[in-house]
């Protein structure tokens, strides 16, 4: 197993897909963009759908034959409540482990044999792990017990994020196309990216929502994208030889103030530093790598300012108020997309799809 990461990416991606089909959700390589906008779409419908009383009622009864484990054993707010939100959305009733020393790992119980266990109660886990390829690894595993279930990557070390990816693609769809309901649209041939540019900002290096993130904006031809991060914690070789090979236009920058006139969307990170071996990171000067309030006249009027969270101190709290800080407004967007990735695995989003279509003529 642990040859694993040196398996081209095409091979693990079908090792995580069943009958070309997302099975487990490991890593953002695994969706295209016909994916990500039928997420999208699944999750605009049922933001809509549970508006009303009675769409909420059906919405509660999609996923109420299936149950999931969150095994959260690194810490986080948005990422496990989230889940847990899009699991009451449709009715899952879910279980967590949270805490290690509560389980029967304390006796020597490896973490291999817990999913085993795990696997053998619930029919999805959501696994957020310190350890770079636990989920994967666990997802291999799993393909080969006579009982598979779904693995979902809710941050995996400083590797991947899928999900934050997907909630921040989401994110953009919504603000870069002329109204959020036109994520319903099928229009494939729509890019809202091409001449867009992107900075991201901050550690890039350990930062794994940055890496999933470009991953699937990689998808879509002509999307600039700016990397503004002190060298240190510039991001990884394997970012950049994967946009090299998709031919994507990126450029490295060591400071915000000279780009920010340029960005459509600026995501700010904070540091990494829970990752540091011996305090490394301390001394790093970052402050090219905050967003202020003073460099607000120089923003574009629709610019889209995101941040995963938490936050620390690179975006001043007087921005909040701002109508293009969007990071309060990604929180909910991924309690929405989230609920339509458990739908799509449990292939009941033509459900949603159906309801939707019965009920609102869009
Ligand atoms: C991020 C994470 O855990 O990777 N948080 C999140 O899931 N929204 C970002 C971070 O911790 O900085």
């Amino acid at each position: 197993m642990d040859e694993l990461p040196t398996l081209p990416t095409g091979r693990r991606v079908k090792l995580l897909n069943q009958n070309d089909r997302l099975f487990h959700v490991i890593i953002a390589q695994q969706f295209d963009r016909e994916l990500i906008e039928h997420l999208c779409r699944i999750a605009e419908m049922t933001r809509a759908i549970h508006d009303a009383r009675a769409g909420a009622r059906f919405l509660n009864t999609v996923l109420s034959h299936k149950r999931a484990m969150l095994y959260f054993i690194q810490p986080s707010t948005r990422t496990f409540l989230s889940f847990t939100s899009a699991c009451q959305i449709l009715g899952m009733p879910y279980n967590d482990v949270r805490d290690t020393s509560t389980s029967s790992e304390v006796k020597g119980e490896t973490e291999d044999d817990t999913i085993r266990v795990l696997s053998q109660y619930f029919d999805v886990i959501i696994v957020r792990h310190p350890q770079e390829g636990f989920a994967e690894n666990m997802a291999h595993m799993l393909n080969a017990m006579p009982r598979n279930i779904p693995i979902v990557n809710g941050g995996s070390g400083k590797d991947q994020h899928p999900t934050q990816a997907l909630l921040d693609i989401y994110t953009l769809y919504r603000n870069l196309l002329p109204s959020p309901l036109d994520c319903l649209r099928h229009d494939h041939d729509h890019n809202p990216f091409a001449g867009k540019t992107i900075a991201f900002v901050g550690d890039l290096k350990r930062g794994r929502t940055v890496r999933s993130l470009s991953y699937l904006l990689a998808r879509y031809p002509d999307v600039r994208m700016l990397f503004v991060a002190p060298d240190e914690l510039q991001i990884g070789e394997d970012i950049s030889a994967y946009l090299d090979r998709h031919d994507v236009n990126y450029e490295y920058k060591a400071d915000l103030k000279d780009v920010i006139a340029d960005c459509d969307a600026v995501y700010m990170t904070r540091l990494q530093d829970e990752h540091d071996v011996a305090g490394e990171s301390k001394n790093i000067d970052l402050s090219r790598f905050v967003l202020t309030a003073d460099m607000a006249d120089r923003f574009r009027p629709k610019l889209i300012i995101m941040h995963p969270l938490p936050r620390r101190r690179e975006i001043d709290k007087r921005l909040d108020a701002d109508p293009r800080a969007k990071y309060f407004d990604q929180v909910r967007n991924g309690m929405w997309i989230r609920t339509a990735l458990m739908a799509y695995l449990f292939n009941a989003d033509g459900t949603i799809l159906d309801h939707y279509h019965s009920y609102y003529s869009y």
